[in-house]
């Protein structure tokens, strides 16, 4: 495996990455990836550099990763790329991390519209810069149309918030006889998060070693096969995604069943 990638990384288009995309799509591909990309900034203390470097390093993964999903007929990739809770951060780091839409869908775009990839957004938009907001709800629009990968940045998103929500849009719902106790399913209730429309995450992946989902789709990802690895965000390329979706094909799913 170790010298097919290095081959991948000396010509991206090289037969042995079709090659392995063939072979892998004789077993079922994981029609939604949702990713945790965690360690940035660790990747960027390592090279004494500051953190805002290791998310510019981010931001090409999201790249790379993006066009290898879509090329291996993943329908969803869910990507968490500002949580509720990282408006902690220093606000020079904010700053940065608001920008990185503009950035990358400023250059981006026009391969994404090409290589029919849909971008869409959850999370809260209210208190998002309006330059942040403005890229992202360009890029939405521009890809609408598309009906190839669709490619969701989780951008101010926090799963109980999302959870809460819904709770009161049921509860406002409701009161004007809208839905009734008989009708809250979990797939009516599924209609309510932001997710609406999209299925659950078949495989969850994790960067950097943490073994924590930090408040990311926990409705969603209750059926989900997780696979965590020590690798860095900024580190993080086809040879690591070949690994989790081969891990995710060799588990049986059961959904609680036998
Ligand atoms: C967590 O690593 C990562 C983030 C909070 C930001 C992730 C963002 C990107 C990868 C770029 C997103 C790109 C677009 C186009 C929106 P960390 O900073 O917590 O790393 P650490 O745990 O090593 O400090």
């Amino acid at each position: 495996m170790f010298d097919k990638m290095k081959l991948w990384k000396n010509n991206s288009e090289s037969s042995n990455l079709q090659d392995t995309i063939e072979k892998l799509k004789q077993q079922p591909i994981p029609a939604h990836v949702a990713i945790i990309m965690d360690g940035n900034g660790r990747w960027a203390s390592k090279r004494s550099l500051p953190r805002v470097a290791g998310h510019h390093e981010g931001m090409k993964v999201v790249r790379r990763v993006t066009r290898f999903a879509n090329k291996l007929g993943v329908k969803t990739l869910t990507l968490y790329a500002f949580s509720t809770e990282n408006w902690k951060r220093p606000k020079l780091e904010v700053d940065f991390l608001m920008k990185l839409p503009e950035e990358f869908l400023g250059t981006f775009l026009p391969e994404l519209i090409e290589e029919n990839v849909q971008v869409r957004m959850m999370g809260n938009k209210e208190i998002l810069p309006k330059f942040t907001l403005t890229a992202i709800e360009k890029a939405i629009d521009a890809t609408k149309e598309n009906d190839g990968l669709v490619l969701n940045f989780a951008m101010n998103y926090g799963s109980r918030a999302e959870i809460l929500e819904a709770v009161k849009h049921v509860l406002t719902d409701s009161k004007s006889g809208i839905i009734d106790e008989e009708q809250l399913t979990e797939e009516v209730f599924s209609s309510y998060l932001m997710t609406n429309g999209m299925n659950d995450p078949d495989l969850l992946i994790r960067t950097s070693g943490e073994i924590r989902l930090s408040n990311f789709m926990l409705w969603q990802l209750a059926y989900s096969e997780f696979w965590f690895t020590d690798v860095l965000w900024p580190d993080f390329n086809e040879e690591h995604f070949v690994e989790a979706v081969e891990v995710f094909q060799k588990r049986q799913r059961r959904f609680g069943g036998v």
